[in-house]
């Protein structure tokens, strides 16, 4: 097991066996998003990329109820227009850091994810979620819109008209209209999302992790541009990871019938 030697204020890192556990940590305002919060979420990912021992990264958040409910609207509610513009692209970084990772993120919504929160979990790459959490962006009932990516990342999940009905009603959503939607990718009981989250991770833990971080750039950069470029995209990526080490040892371990010993060179 091994921790951030710099201890941040409101998120909590901590890795065994190749998982890390980031946890936004603060549960008394139900993890809700401050500049504070937002800025040791950026350090613990950053962390986390550097962190030869982590492979998959599992986010969530402290406490019984929630995952995160929202941005802090205590702050938002002093905000001016060029502070609204400065705090949104400030967040936009922040989760664009996370969905280009190089390593798989799951968020692991174990409570409310509204607003902000949902924002967060759309910018990581697989979604789990516990049975009876509300999921939604109710933004608009404040008088202000999405501003951590919701109007972009949620159409390009779930499709432009069930995003607009999310982001137009504010209302959130149950946990298997979320499942339907394809808004997240498991939906279990509280009590065993720990061990479903895991099993994911574990599944992708196996995998030659230069070959995950090339699937995902090609799926993440070649899904915003045509078919064409994007094939060009993925060819241009499989032409590389056919130079690596790992692509030799894992073509070779099944030649071998051993398993691959991955070294992520
Ligand atoms: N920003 C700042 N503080 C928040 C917050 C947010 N987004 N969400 C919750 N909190 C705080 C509450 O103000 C409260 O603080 P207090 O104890 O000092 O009064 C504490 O967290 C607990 O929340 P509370 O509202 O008492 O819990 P609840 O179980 O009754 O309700 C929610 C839970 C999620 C339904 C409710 O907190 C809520 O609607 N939050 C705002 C959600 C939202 O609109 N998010 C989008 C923001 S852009």
């Amino acid at each position: 097991m091994t921790s951030m030697s710099a201890d941040l204020e409101y998120v909590t890192y901590a890795c065994a066996d190749r998982i890390a556990t980031i946890t936004v940590n603060r549960p008394d305002k139900l993890n809700a998003l401050n500049d504070a919060v937002m800025a040791d979420i950026d350090a613990a990912f950053a962390h986390a990329k550097a962190d030869a021992d982590c492979g998959v990264v599992v986010l969530t958040g402290a406490g019984e109820k929630a995952f995160v409910a929202g941005a802090d609207i205590g702050e938002l509610a002093t905000q001016t227009v060029r502070g609204g513009k400065a705090k949104s692209l400030r967040g936009q970084a922040v989760l664009n850091n996370i969905e280009n990772l190089g390593k798989p993120v799951i968020a692991m919504i174990n409570g409310f994810a509204l607003g902000g929160g949902l924002e967060l979990a759309l910018a990581c790459h697989i979604r789990t979620l516990a049975a009876e959490t509300k999921i939604g962006l109710p933004e608009v009932g404040l008088s202000i819109i999405p501003g951590y990516g919701g109007t972009q990342r949620l159409p390009r999940i779930v499709g432009r008209g069930r995003a607009l009905e999310m982001i137009l009603t504010g209302k959130p959503i149950r946990p298997d209209t979320a499942l339907d939607f394809g808004l997240v990718n498991r939906v279990a009981p509280a009590e065993e999302l720990l061990e479903v989250t895991l099993k994911l991770a574990k599944a992708m833990l196996g995998n030659g992790p230069l070959a995950l971080a090339m699937a995902m750039e090609s799926v993440l950069r070649g899904t915003e541009t045509s078919l064409e470029e994007g094939l060009r995209i993925e060819c241009d990526l499989f032409g590389i990871i056919s130079s690596t080490d790992d692509m030799r040892e894992g073509l070779n371990a099944f030649l071998e019938k051993r398993r691959p010993d991955y070294k992520g060179l």
